[in-house]
């Protein structure tokens, strides 16, 4: 009997039993309903089949690392590989399946996996312009439509969110998350779960989130990518792990490794971490791949002598994909053989991930997500380019807007200068999914002409983004002293932040900041408004000298342009706040609102007190704290009330404050509720956001915003590693940036 013979009896047999799977029960919560149609595939299935489930190769379509080989096609047709990533379009992923559904023995179909990270053709903000909206519901929106583009062309997961609190603005990875703090990383973390997997992953616009990289990537030694993280259980448990654990919670289906060690164990080979942690205490069910090539990288972390050694270290530590690294496919064999590793293992991971594959409907029909007809009429809809406008306009933050400088008036001449003003391929940002850079994305220029006519822009480019060539400049200084307004597009270029993109110096690359003074010599009096495209906090202590508004529009993807337009005009009012505090200069890094005090903090009735911990030539204060962001209107908050200055452990207290738009624009704000645990048992933060509330109010208009606080918001992993509250007294505020001083206390009795 040939081969091709006996693997449709084989699946004939088994789909009999899977033909009576009602595909609406195969949501996230009901894993038992394949428990049994999973055994008896495994059943049928050889050891090499099994572990061949576990492997998982780059296509050539996009390159996210090193390349180790290019022959995949080969493995994939005699079974020997799980999931593919960076293979994507109807036509791409379809042949690749074929090769997998048609050529070996069981025709288990392929999975695909891509690092859809903030939109996958339509592209939105990169992943910290959107934190800085701060609204969890376009969040989710813009993982929703992520999604229906991404399973449109073929795929079946993401590799997001990433969710690593990041603190230190030289990493590079920091554009990736949605910032420095606890609490928002894990309400956005939440978002984006429930955007990519909705409530049913067998429908066919829903797909794998994927809760990435586990742990404590954010926390790389002075900020270089990959190093070394050191951290004690309590920062871990407090900082780290809590975006992880509320993805879990949010019924994320995987999980990454990181390419980092965390206290001398690379995560890839982490029992503490994936074992005891995600599996025990969590109770994940879903399957975790490692990062690409993570797990043979544990030799050169020293942490295991050979190839052999990386892949038993990796089974045992509970990573049940291996990606890129092909150290599962070549040893795991050997291993089992060897008795190094149990065969149980193997089969666990290996059912983890034929679960996955049930849940999306992969074994009624492997090519559901392969509809020519649908992949035209989905990427790129208009009604999904609308929310791309509207999240570009909602993640930008306005930093600062001297004598109003901001809006700008239509009926001005405008001198548009900068290397990124005509810009429609950085714009898009690190990780642009499939977002195509060339011909799609709104430029700012092409965003301004809805609102100019092109004899009001004189544009001139200036001045490169990363070179110290001054021969645009005389052109620039010339546009500006023509024009009534200059408006200048500065920035990093895209592959400036992302993976592999850490840097020492955060200031605006180039001669651009040299361009920025000359202009201003030459224009003394005219409004210069500098609008940023980035992938980190920068240093912007000179700029804010220099000019009068400054716009942070991070990277805002394929609307950018618009976006930023609406924004430039008024006619979408600001209301971004920053998630990652913008330091004084680099010497300050890492710096984050949510810090400790110190035994030694600077005195509020002598800040210049000697021996206090400080630094002797800058402030400790940012330039641009978290949680801030100015509005073209005022917000005032008066009248704060507690239900009770005394609460007890099963009480809830109420927080009123009373919010009124002082200002000539209606407007959103985001209105922060933050705690300070005043003495714990182990140190305490000495702020915390605990709430916020984005409100929209007219002109004039006032509201009272209530906050609801128990016992349950005010825990943390004590001295002993308990998650636990501990009674006494907290201090607490309502404020509109984490930039203010407590003045309100209530205690937490038992
Ligand atoms: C390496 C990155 O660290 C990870 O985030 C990404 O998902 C993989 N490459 C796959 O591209």
């Amino acid at each position: 009997m040939n081969q091709k013979l006996i693997s449709h009896i084989l699946l004939f047999f088994f789909c009999i039993g899977c033909v009576s799977i009602n595909n609406s029960i195969m949501a996230q919560n009901a894993p038992d309903k394949y428990e049994a149609k999973v055994d008896s595939l495994m059943n049928l299935m050889t050891l090499e089949e099994k572990i061949g489930q576990t492997v998982m190769y780059s296509g050539g379509w996009d390159k996210t690392g090193p390349t180790i080989r290019t022959d995949f096609e080969k493995h994939v047709k005699v079974g020997n590989v799980g999931a593919m990533l960076n293979v994507y379009t109807v036509k791409g992923t379809r042949e690749m399946q074929k090769l997998a559904v048609e050529n070996t023995r069981l025709g288990i179909p392929l999975l695909f996996g891509y690092d859809v990270i903030h939109g996958h053709r339509t592209i939105f903000p990169i992943n910290l312009g959107l934190s800085s909206s701060w609204d969890l519901d376009l969040i989710e929106q813009t993982s929703r439509i992520a999604a229906t583009e991404a399973s449109a062309e073929g795929l079946h997961w993401t590799f997001a969110p990433m969710v690593d609190i990041a603190r230190d603005p030289r990493w590079g990875r920091i554009s990736e998350g949605a910032g420095e703090d606890v609490y928002l990383g894990s309400e956005i973390a939440k978002a984006y779960v429930k955007g990519f997997q909705g409530d049913d992953l067998s429908k066919t616009n829903t797909i794998l989130a994927c809760a990435k990289h586990f742990v404590g990537y954010g926390a790389a030694q002075a900020g270089r990518d990959y190093h070394t993280v050191n951290m004690g259980e309590e920062e871990l448990r407090n900082v780290y792990l809590p975006p992880f654990k509320a993805a879990v919670d949010a019924g994320v289906e995987t999980f990454m490794t990181a390419f980092n060690e965390v206290n001398g164990v690379p995560a890839s080979g982490n029992k503490f971490l994936f074992r005891d942690i995600l599996r025990g205490e969590w109770d994940f069910k879903g399957f975790v791949v490692s990062d690409y090539t993570a797990i043979n990288e544990m030799i050169q972390h020293g942490f295991a002598k050979d190839s052999i050694d990386t892949a038993r270290l990796a089974m045992h530590a509970g990573i049940d994909m291996d990606m890129m690294g092909e150290v599962y496919r070549l040893h795991l064999k050997k291993l089992i053989e060897e008795e190094a590793i149990d065969v149980a293992l193997v089969n666990e991971s290996c059912k983890k991930i034929l679960m996955a594959k049930f849940k999306l409907g992969l074994f009624d029909d492997p090519y559901r997500y392969n509809d020519e007809q649908r992949e035209k009429e989905t990427i790129y809809k208009p009604e999904f380019l609308k929310v791309a406008r509207e999240a570009a306009a909602a993640s930008n933050v306005l930093l600062q807007n001297k004598n109003e400088a901001l809006p700008l008036d239509k009926t001005k001449t405008i001198a548009l200068i900068g290397p990124l003003a005509k810009d429609e391929f950085h714009i898009n940002g690190n990780w642009g999914g499939a977002g195509d850079r060339k011909g799609k994305s709104v430029s700012i220029y092409e965003g301004l002409q809805d609102y100019l006519k092109d004899s009001q822009m004189l544009y001139a480019k200036g001045c490169e983004i990363e070179s110290e060539d001054e021969k645009g400049f005389q052109e620039a200084i010339n546009a500006a002293k023509k024009a009534d307004v200059v408006l200048l597009v500065m920035g990093e270029s895209y592959h400036m932040s992302g993976e592999a993109a850490s840097r020492t110096n955060l200031r605006i690359p180039g001669n651009q900041t040299k361009l920025i003074k000359k202009i201003r010599e030459a224009v003394p009096n005219k409004k210069i408004i500098l609008v940023l495209m980035n992938g980190r906090p920068l240093n912007l202590s000179d700029e804010v000298n220099e000019v009068d508004a400054i716009l942070e529009a991070w990277y805002p993807g394929t609307m950018g342009g618009s976006g930023v337009a609406d924004v430039l005009f008024g006619i979408y009012n600001p209301s971004g706040k920053l998630t990652a505090t913008f330091p004084r200069n680099v010497g300050q890094v890492p710096i984050y609102y949510n810090m400790k005090n110190t035994g030694r903090p600077i005195p509020e009735r002598d800040p210049k007190e000697d021996y206090k911990s400080n630094y002797i030539d800058v402030p400790n204060t940012p330039l641009f704290p978290f949680g801030y962001g100015l509005s073209y209107t005022k917000f005032e908050y008066s009248d704060l009330k507690l239900s009770d200055t005394n609460i007890g452990f099963n009480d809830t207290l109420t927080a009123d404050i009373t919010i009124t738009n002082t200002g000539n624009y209606d407007g959103h704000e985001i209105v922060q509720l933050y705690v300070h645990d005043k003495v714990g048992s182990i140190t305490r933060p000495v702020k915390e956001l605990k709430g916020f509330q984005k409100i929209f109010l007219k002109k004039g208009e006032s509201k009272t915003v209530t906050f609801n606080l128990t016992a349950a918001d005010l825990k943390f992993y004590n001295d002993e590693n308990k998650f636990t509250v501990e009674p006494g007294e907290f201090e607490i505020a309502i404020a509109p940036s984490s930039d203010f001083k407590f003045k309100h206390i209530f205690t937490l009795k038992e």
